[in-house]
């Protein structure tokens, strides 16, 4: 069925074929915005840009830097483009003609520092590990094949372990990314009051924890991840890191599990299995599972009428379905479905979290709740 929004027969071949070469070339934005944080722009600017405008040269910029045979025509070409986008401010004056460009609140982002999104830049845009994957998503269709797996032998996870760049760089951006959620997370969510053991299924470095058990000091935390991510995570107070395997066991005994972004790296079958696992270390009364989790739209509308959460989601869709063995975004009902058949009661979507495309929810074990 067509799409209810879409335009059809007013629009006319030569436009459509403009639109159609800017999606086509659309991933320069990524490439560039990849650049400019190799490159450190943001960081240069926020410490070296001066008044009036806080603005610097593709040449002033490249003082900076570490370059051989330094091309500020080349640097100015990436930073007008990621001008377009946003990410900086073009300032021109009359007296030297020449281009300077300043920080905006979207670039601010990037500025290395707590909770910035620079390794997530580093990490999400494509890496040598992504960029190899592009020419297997055919196959994803075709042959029912995960095209990471296919480009380096095995999955990510696995590849972790003795590619510790890539892990690092990993971590690194979901730790960050991690740090700016949380204090809406915690705006929003206050299941955290009756928890008084808490284990973060899959919690990397365990950065969200030690947020949750910083604000409610009577927690005590178990962050579980795999053991090499452990062996190498900061200590937290309050935070007890452990390693382990999700699909053999998690820890039991405590009264609450949290799980961000994890099931959507799974298939169904192991998503039940980490579900089983969870559900079997939660005790019987009272128990509950906290999930922060993506929920993939029902609807496909146009990307105007999206917000840029749901878009979002499209979008990590797609990156599950290249670098995770059958991972992908699902739906309230999906979600809800593989509680249930492990025995959890009905699934509760408590809110949209602010400034990021995560739903709160939460699964009880049984009617008595925390
Ligand atoms: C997408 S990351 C999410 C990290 C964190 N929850 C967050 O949102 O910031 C998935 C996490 O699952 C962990 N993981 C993968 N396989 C695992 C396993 N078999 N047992 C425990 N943790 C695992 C990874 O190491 C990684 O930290």
């Amino acid at each position: 069925m067509a799409n209810s929004l879409t335009p059809e027969n007013t629009r006319s071949e030569a436009e459509a074929a403009m639109v159609i070469v800017d999606m086509c070339t659309s991933w320069v934005y990524s490439a560039a915005l990849r650049t400019i944080v190799q490159l450190d722009v943001p960081h240069i600017l926020a410490t070296h840009a001066t008044p009036p405008n806080m603005a610097m040269t593709a040449e002033e910029l490249l003082q900076h830097m570490d370059a051989t045979c330094p091309s500020p025509r080349n640097l100015e070409r990436l930073l007008r483009l990621l001008t377009i986008k946003g990410i900086f401010v073009e300032h021109m004056t009359s007296d030297d003609n020449a281009r300077r460009f300043s920080l905006t609140w979207l670039s601010r982002c990037i500025v290395p520092g707590h909770g910035s999104y620079r390794n997530a830049v580093l990490h999400f845009t494509l890496c040598p590990e992504y960029s190899a994957t592009l020419e297997l998503l055919s196959d994803s269709v075709l042959k029912s094949t995960e095209p990471f797996s296919m480009a380096h032998g095995m999955n990510q996870f696995e590849y972790m372990k003795t590619h510790p760049a890539f892990l690092e760089t990993f971590r690194i951006a979901f730790k960050d990314m991690g740090s700016s959620v949380i204090p809406q997370l915690m705006l929003q969510y206050h299941g955290f009051d009756s928890v008084h053991k808490l284990v973060d299924v899959g919690g990397n470095t365990g950065v969200m924890l030690a947020a949750i058990v910083e604000k409610y000091p009577h927690i005590r935390g178990i962050n579980f991840d795999l053991p090499e991510v452990v062996a190498t995570n900061p200590s937290f107070p309050g935070v007890e890191q452990v390693g382990g395997d999700m699909f053999e066991k998690v820890p039991s005994g405590c009264d609450a599990i949290f799980m961000k972004g994890i099931l959507h790296d799974w298939s169904d079958e192991q998503c039940v299995k980490i579900l089983t696992n969870c559900y079997n270390a939660l005790p019987s009364e009272g128990g509950k599972l906290i999930m922060m989790d993506i929920i993939m739209p029902t609807e496909t509308p146009l990307e105007a009428s999206l917000p840029i959460q749901r878009k979002i989601a499209f979008n990590v869709d797609i990156l599950m379905q290249i670098h995770c063995e059958n991972g992908r975004e699902r739906t309230a009902t999906e979600l809800e479905g593989l509680l249930k058949q492990v025995g959890f009661n009905s699934l509760q979507i408590l809110a949209e979290v602010t400034g990021s495309p995560f739903h709160v929810m939460e699964a009880h074990k049984s009617t008595k709740q925390i």
